[in-house]
């Protein structure tokens, strides 16, 4: 006799043991959503199928009960936001989510629309010290995203971390900036809603872009020039996707088409970074129509990097992680004039297109 034939029957064993444990596993499963079980709803559940009774009489534990109930809820709330996505999202004619059909709580009535490496974590930071200020700690990506979309308003509304008291509930997403399709989605979501774009030199941003991907790439990426000059071309590729959040005046004439210019502030990123963020502040608390809160004590420059930290009701300084503002890669001296002489007249646009001066423009 061979040693595992004596293993044999044992392994069958454990098979059908697993199919009879699976089987019986569906059939309690299907028990429960046959008898509509749903918390909250038990009076149209006939008195045997409750929790208690299966608990009792199907030989499964009390936590195996509760998750199968748990399950056909979460289905049944699955299905009913796909039912109302459909309606508003297909069914009228609208294609896209209606902040005013939606009856919950905290949903964003302020974004933060870019622009990447313009210094947005820095500013969500800032303005999340106001009592009267909500925010999503990470980047939602509602908009540009349509796995996230799909999910609905709900979804939407869960991202804003809640705060007793907020007047602005603040998301931030840089993509939106220059996504195709997001100016239109937000404007069928809340026509009023109030739109924040940080720019910086469009030169600097690039660096600060190139640098990052640098490293979230483990050192992979293309440099600058293949990637402003693919195929060795003599002129800067403006398709170039480094380049594109850079491009302030044509992404804004896009936003300025389905938005009052009113209804959409700048902040200058340089001033935010290199002076006090107080006077930005100060600008934002006005444009959102918050309470005076900010004073020039609440922002102390940190030594190490030399940048404004928030300090926080114990004293100590909230400084953002070693990823925001570090030294930038070495770039060629050719490349960066290059760059300057391709952003000057669109710097020259974007002032003229704001109404706004700025350091670099
Ligand atoms: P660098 O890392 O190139 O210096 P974002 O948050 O949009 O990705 O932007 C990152 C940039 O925020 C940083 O770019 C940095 O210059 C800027 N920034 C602004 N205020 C800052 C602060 N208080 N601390 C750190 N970085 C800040």
């Amino acid at each position: 006799m061979s040693p595992h034939s004596s293993q044999l029957p044992l392994k069958h064993m454990i098979c059908f043991l697993l199919v009879v444990f699976i089987c019986s596993f569906v059939f309690a499963y299907q028990y429960i959503e046959k008898s509509n079980y749903c918390l909250g709803a038990s009076n149209n559940v006939p008195p045997p199928f409750t929790t208690s009774y299966l608990v009792e009489n199907s030989g499964y534990g009390n936590d195996i009960i509760q998750k199968l109930a748990d399950y056909a809820i979460l289905n049944e709330k699955v299905s009913d936001e796909t039912e109302n996505f459909k309606k508003s999202y297909h069914g009228t004619g609208n294609r896209f989510w209606k902040a005013a059909n939606f009856d919950g709580c905290c949903l964003p009535n302020t974004i933060i629309i870019g622009a990447k490496k313009a210094g947005t974590r820095a500013l969500i930071n800032f303005l999340d010290m106001h009592p009267e200020v909500a925010v999503a700690r990470n980047e939602v990506h509602f908009f540009d995203r349509e796995e996230n979309y799909s999910l609905g308003l709900k979804w939407y509304a869960k991202r804003v971390k809640p705060k007793q008291g907020a007047k602005a509930l603040i998301e931030k997403s840089p993509f939106y900036f220059i996504d195709k399709e997001t100016p239109e989605k937000v404007v069928a979501y809340n026509s009023s809603i109030r739109l924040i774009l940080l720019v910086r030199d469009p030169v600097n941003r690039i660096l600060s872009d190139q640098t990052q991907l640098y490293y979230n790439s483990g050192k992979t990426t293309p440099n600058l020039v293949q990637k402003l000059y693919p195929d060795n071309r003599s002129d800067i590729d403006q398709t170039a996707k480094i380049l594109q959040p850079s491009l302030y005046a044509k992404y804004l004439r896009r936003w300025i088409t389905v938005f009052p210019r009113t209804q959409i502030h700048i902040v200058d990123g340089d001033k935010l970074t290199q002076a006090n963020p107080y006077y930005e502040m100060k600008l934002l608390e006005k444009f959102l129509r918050l309470s005076s809160f900010y004073s020039p004590e609440k922002f102390v420059v940190e030594k190490t990097k030399g940048f404004y930290c928030p300090v926080q009701p114990n004293g100590t300084l909230k400084c953002l992680s070693s990823s925001k503002g570090r030294q930038h890669l070495e770039f060629d001296q050719k490349l960066l004039n290059q760059l300057k002489l391709f952003f000057a007249p669109l710097n020259k646009d974007f002032a003229r297109l704001v109404g706004q001066d700025f350091s670099w423009s």
